[in-house]
Parts: structure tokens; sequence; C-alpha cells
């Protein structure tokens, strides 16, 4: 099964963003590759031989090297790769996604064990999503939602992953209580380092490129927090902005909600897909006895 996963990772990197050479068949022209050595937490990505091949500086800014020929100095062919790499270790610094998921692309994903259940189908629509992003900003988001260990939060952050190795896009995680309302609540206690710093939350969500909300829908009983997720939902629908939910709970949950105005932003936003899978543990458990 392994092979359709590693089709799809050359076919999205054949459409990114080409710093490396063209022709190298280890990065497919991306010049940057995940670093299968790193320990967890520390850097992921680093640059592919052939970029190391082309450089012609000494890898440190300003990329230049000097020309003998001309008598001059010259941008190293190296530059871009490394200005690259660079602004991926950024971005997946700034995402804020969970240590566990860090490493994860589509080809971490274990096909074989989710065999017999709608998976396939899911995978489709994360590579769709991930793949028409370049050239359809506001191409459909996604609600996933199912049981506990489905792979809703791997999913998720695969997608966050990919959008920044392939293409160098901002984007954002976020656990609904912790990262949002947690954060949020923490806005109104002078002893928080976020005191008076909710507007700036709430607008850093509602503006970022792309956003996952984990764990959407725990809480929903408390209409401060409708209202919260409300505005959050309602300005990046406004703005096209690429959102990704994931929840124990089907999309129609949220109907009665706040007048059905989370729902009715939500339907038209995101396409809902349930994970019907088996809790993932519990099956690799079973696979090996
Ligand atoms: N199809 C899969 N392939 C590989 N690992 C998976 C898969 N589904 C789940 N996992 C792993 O199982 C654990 C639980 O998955 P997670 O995404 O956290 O589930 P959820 O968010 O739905 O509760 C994680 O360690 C995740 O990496
Ligand atoms: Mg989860
Ligand atoms: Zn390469």
């Amino acid at each position: 099964m392994k092979h359709f996963l590693e089709d799809i990772k050359i076919d999205l990197e054949k459409n990114a963003n080409h710093y490396g050479d063209p022709d190298c068949k280890i990065c497919n022209g991306l010049g940057i590759i995940l670093d299968n050595y790193s320990l967890p937490g520390e850097s992921s990505y680093k640059l592919c031989q052939c970029v190391e091949k082309m450089t012609l500086c000494d890898g440190n800014p300003p990329y230049e090297y000097f020309d003998p020929k001309e008598n001059c100095m010259k941008e190293c062919p190296s530059k871009k790769a490394r200005i690259a790499l660079k602004k991926i270790l950024f971005l997946e610094k700034q995402s804020g996604i969970p240590t566990r998921y860090k490493n994860k692309l589509l080809t971490s994903i274990d096909v074989n064990i989710s065999e017999g259940d709608n998976f396939l189908y899911v995978i489709d629509h994360v590579y769709a999503v991930i793949k028409n992003y370049p050239s359809n900003k506001n191409t459909y988001g996604l609600y996933l939602y199912g049981k506990t260990g489905t792979g809703k939060t791997l999913l998720s952050c695969i997608i966050l992953n990919e959008m920044i190795r392939l293409y160098q896009i901002p984007v954002r995680y976020a656990k609904i209580s912790r990262d949002i309302l947690g954060k949020i609540r923490d806005t109104f206690n002078p002893q928080s380092e976020f005191y008076g710093e909710g507007r700036k939350i709430e607008e850093e969500l509602a503006n970022i490129e792309i956003l996952v909300i984990d764990d959407f829908g725990v809480q929903k009983d408390s209409p401060w927090v409708n209202n919260v997720l409300y505005d959050l939902i309602d300005t990046r629908y406004e703005k096209n902005l690429l959102t990704i939910l994931t929840s124990n709970e089907p999309m129609d949950s949220w109907k009665d909600i706040s007048n059905g105005r989370v729902f009715s932003r939500l339907k038209e936003m995101c396409l809902e897909i349930h994970l019907d899978a088996e809790d993932y543990r519990l099956k690799k458990a079973k696979s090996i006895h």
C-alpha cells in the first residue's frame, strides 16, 4: 500500500515551490528534505544533497561568492534554497503543531491498518486540499469528526506540515480549550502574560492563512464560548481562509446552538468527513497479536 502514498508525495512535490535541482530524485526539486535523524523537538528539515552540490558560497548570508572571471561577487545558486529552509523552520516553530505530530507527512499514514473503512476516501480529500491550495486558495476546508484515536489530529497536522514544507505558508494549530478559550480567558486575568491581549489573540487566529481548530465543540453550552467561536469562524469565512476542524461530534450537533449561525457557516466552509475507523492504538495492538 505504501506505493500509492509515495506517488501522491511525488506528485505534490512536483507541483510545489522548487529551490533545488529540478532533476533531483531525492527531493523532486524542492531542495529541502525531512531529516529522519533529527531528535524530537529539534528542527526537522535540512538541505538536500543537490543544493549542497550547487553551493558556491560559504553557506552564510548574504549567500554570495567571488567570481574571479568577472572580478565581482555573485549570488550563490543555493541562496533560494537556504532562505526557503530558514523560512520553513521559522513557520514550523510558529505553527503550534504539537511535537508528537511535527514530522508527520502524508507518507506517515499507515494505510494497511485502516483497510476496510473509508480511510482511502479521507486521504483523497486531504490530498486534494493540499494539492489545490496554491491554485485555488478558497478551496473547501475539512470538518473531520470521529471517535478518539481515529487520526483526526494526525491528519490535520499532516495538512499543516505539508503546507509549510511544500509552499511555505503560515499556518496555526490551535486546540480549542487550551490555545483558544484558555488563552482568551487568561486575557481577563491581570496575573497572566496574556492580560488585555484578547483581541490580539482573536485577530491572529482569525487572520492566519491556514488554521486547524482541534477538538472543536467540546464546551458548546456557554454563550460566551459560542460567541467567540462564531466570531472566529465568521471572520475566516468572510476572508475566505482555509480552516480545518476536528471534532468528536458531527456538524449537525451545532444546528440548534446560537440559532444555527455556527452551523450554517461551517456547512459552507467545510466538507464534513466521518472517520469511522477503529481506534488506531487498539487496532495496532490487535494486529500485533
Ligand atoms: N492511519 C494512521 N496511521 C498512522 N498513525 C495513526 C493513524 N491513525 C492514528 N494514528 C496514530 O494514533 C494516535 C492517535 O491518533 P490521533 O490523530 O491523535 O487521533 P484523534 O485525534 O482522532 O483522537 C496518534 O499517535 C497517531 O499518530
Ligand atoms: Mg485528537
Ligand atoms: Zn535534491
